[in-house]
């Protein structure tokens, strides 16, 4: 890449690779570029306004513009950073890892006012389909007192989860299991939430490629109509909550009433109208077993 020779101060760096992927149609390029440069350089973001007028040296120039031809490529920031923000929480991905999204916040919000005030009480939290762990994580990040099961069929997904657990001081109230979701599970659970996949299969090729290129396959794929796995979760998980226990699922675009035909139909009941996310959309729904 051209953009950069040595000699090139920081400001300048970050001036130009901005203008580079706008000119690639990234809609975020100033926030990439700073990201980008800041992890090249090993430095803090806020560092980079201190060393604005620092000339860069040659290797500094070759490590901004590999990251930035892999950004050009598409591929995400949080891949190339290998890491992610999620519920102010810094977590570490892998490849097998999805890259936790902000909607997903929604799910750990309906499920801290599910539970109301009773966030020092000693409850059980599972989060099946746990990837990085990000929901579970959150939760206990919130829930002093909570322990908590993370699955996934992924082996090395859960390896990156229980690091994010170790790293945030999290690991003595977490575990994690290799299993069909609840398949390992005994009940009852307090709390049991997913982000399970939900893409139908048939839409995945058209995905943008930031997602359908880096997000792992079997963390999108929900099958013909995108809800296979809300099928599983629902048999599964009915008669593993405590009596005033809650499943939280995520949905996709438009799944809101088949999810809670499916839920209904193995005698769970909403618990409310579906949580909006930040854009707008439905996404999160809250069930409840019949009394
Ligand atoms: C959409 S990702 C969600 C990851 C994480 N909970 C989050 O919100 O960022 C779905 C996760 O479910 C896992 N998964 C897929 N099929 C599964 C199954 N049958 N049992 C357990 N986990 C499964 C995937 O490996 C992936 O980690």
């Amino acid at each position: 890449m051209a953009a950069l020779s040595d000699g090139v101060t920081v400001a300048a760096a970050r001036r130009a690779i901005t203008r580079l992927l706008e000119a690639n149609g990234n809609e975020s390029a100033a926030l990439d570029a700073r990201l980008l440069i800041a992890h090249a350089l090993d430095v803090d973001t806020t560092r980079l306004a201190a060393d604005a007028e620092r000339p860069l040296t040659a290797e500094e120039c070759r490590a901004i513009a590999a990251l930035a031809e892999r950004r050009l490529e598409r591929e995400p920031v949080a891949r190339i950073l290998g890491a992610k923000e999620f519920w102010s929480l810094p977590l570490r991905l892998t490849p097998d890892t999805l890259v936790p999204r902000p909607e997903t916040e929604t799910v750990v919000e309906a499920a801290l006012q599910e539970i109301g005030g009773g966030r020092n009480a000693a409850l059980r939290v599972a989060d099946i389909g746990t990837g990085s762990g990000a929901i579970l994580l959150a939760l206990l990040s919130e829930l002093p007192n909570a322990f908590g099961i993370g699955t996934d069929v992924s082996v090395a997904a859960l390896a990156t989860a229980r690091a994010n657990a170790r790293s945030l001081g999290l690991h003595a109230r977490a575990s994690f299991i290799a299993c069909n979701f609840a398949a390992a599970l005994h009940g009852p659970f307090d709390l049991i939430l997913s982000n399970p996949p939900y893409i139908p299969r048939g839409d995945i090729a058209g995905l943008a490629p930031d997602v359908r290129d880096h997000d792992p396959a079997l963390a999108l794929d929900g099958g013909a109509d995108g809800l296979d796995c809300y099928r599983i979760i629902a048999h599964q998980t009915a008669a593993l909550l405590a009596p005033r226990g809650a499943l939280i699922v995520e949905l996709g675009a438009g799944q809101e009433q088949a999810v809670a035909a499916i839920m209904k139909g193995v005698g769970l009941q909403l618990s409310g109208p579906a949580r909006h996310d930040l854009a707008g959309h439905p996404r999160a729904l809250i069930l409840r077993p019949l009394p």
